[in-house]
């Protein structure tokens, strides 16, 4: 059968429809992997993966990440469910790229829901960076392309705890700095803008005058018109390219019962 596909907003989101067995063979893996750099994020509702079935759904897409053996990663802010990863979690309620420090930063993100508040809190959310560059004029496009952002620690960590100590804020520093071209032009010829929470400053421009560049980057970027906010059933899917867009969580209450289980896809190319 034919993938079956539904925009949920013109500029971002898709839903995937066909039938369960199609998506465990990887029938439409070569269009998904496409559409997931154009539409950023991809929705799959009520399949209700095990762990098994996300894992198997996951290698027909790309290589699957393993931190320590581990494949499968729960992600919750109950300090039960969780131990020692709350803390670090709170991060993911602002506006990132995964691992925007790293070499080769991770292509995609899967995320099912086995459990949601029944607040109808703790939506996942998703900005289009590919489609916000897209619609930048062609002297600001070509403007941008020119210019380095650098990526730090301390950048993401001084909005996670604005009231840290200075031994704190001295171990930040301890990270080594990362430089990305601030537009990333991908293999397949897209162009995305890499910024985010722990972009920190443009590399040889005055530091207020790249601040405020940054800034007025991320607000365009994650205008309502770019952003799918996903509201959560339990059994739902969904993918993130983490290459063409940022993220985040919206805020939940860490005893809402929210548990999600994730599957990371690892980078197929670095930032360029
Ligand atoms: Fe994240």
């Amino acid at each position: 059968m034919a993938l079956e596909t539904v925009d949920l907003k013109p500029k971002v989101g898709t839903e995937l429809r066909a039938p369960r067995e199609e998506f465990l063979r990887g029938d439409h893996a070569e269009r998904i992997r496409d559409l997931l750099e154009e539409r950023a994020v991809l929705i799959i509702r009520g399949i209700h993966f095990n762990d098994e079935e996300q894992l198997q759904f996951a290698r027909t897409l790309g290589e699957v990440m393993s931190l320590g053996g581990q494949e499968i990663f729960k992600i919750s802010l109950d300090p039960k469910t969780n131990p020692g990863a709350a803390e670090y979690l709170k991060g993911s309620l602002l506006w990132h790229i995964d691992g925007a420090m790293d070499p080769v930063p991770s292509r995609a993100s899967i995320l099912t829901a086995r459990r949601i508040p029944a607040t109808g809190e703790g939506n996942t959310e998703v900005a289009n960076t590919f489609a916000a560059f897209q619609d930048l004029p062609e002297e600001e496009q070509r403007r941008l392309e020119k210019l380095r952002v650098v990526h730090t620690m301390a950048a993401s960590q001084r909005r996670v705890y604005p009231d840290a100590s200075e031994e704190q804020r001295r171990r930040w520093e301890e990270h080594e700095p990362k430089v990305h071209p601030l537009v990333w032009t991908h293999k397949s010829g897209r162009k995305s803008l890499v910024i985010g929470v722990s972009a920190d400053y443009i590399e040889g421009m005055d530091l207020e005058e790249g601040r405020a560049l940054l800034e007025r980057l991320d607000a365009f970027a994650t205008r309502d018109e770019y952003v799918y906010s996903h509201p959560w059933e339990v059994g739902d899917l969904l993918i993130w390219d983490n290459t063409v867009s940022l993220h985040r969580a919206a805020p939940y209450s860490p005893d809402s019962g929210r548990l999600m289980h994730r599957v990371t896809i690892v980078g197929e190319e670095a930032v360029a």
